[in-house]
């Protein structure tokens, strides 16, 4: 199994999904070649919860990572990422291959750009600053 995909898996055992027991892992590939991880963490006022993606990009970016080559995602039914996310994604890594990972580590692969057509970005705000 590559790195990548086994760190995806990995990263969901630390899931904290007490609510909707809903685990998810996620594992972001640097343009170094650095794998960086999140799971989801949940809040008990609901709407405050992070994805798991969201938590591996934030936890990249912090530690100085600005460009990225792929992410990967593992949860049960190897579901696609959320709309949040699918945003988050295209924000930070434009159109990049997103690997959506099964238990057995076999994977599907879709684009951030098919995922998320005509997307809003910062190409905008910065017409609207013009
Ligand atoms: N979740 C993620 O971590 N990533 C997604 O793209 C979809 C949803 C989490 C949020 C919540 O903790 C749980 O899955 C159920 O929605």
């Amino acid at each position: 199994m590559e790195p990548l995909v086994k760190a995806a898996l990995e990263a969901r055992g630390n899931a904290h999904a007490p609510y909707s027991n809903y685990a998810v892992g996620a594992a972001v590939e640097t343009a170094e070649g650095d794998i960086v991880t999140g799971c989801n963490v949940e809040s008990s006022s609901y709407g405050l919860t992070v994805c798991a993606e969201r938590v591996a990009l934030s936890s990249a970016v912090a530690q100085g990572h600005k460009n990225f080559k792929r992410i990967a995602i593992s949860s049960k039914g190897d579901a696609g990422p959320c709309g949040a996310c699918r945003q988050f994604i295209w924000d930070l890594c434009r159109n990049i291959p997103i690997l959506m990972v099964n238990d057995d580590g076999t994977t599907e692969e879709l684009m951030s750009g098919d995922l998320l057509p005509n997307a809003f970005d910062d190409r905008f705000l910065k017409k609207g600053n013009e």
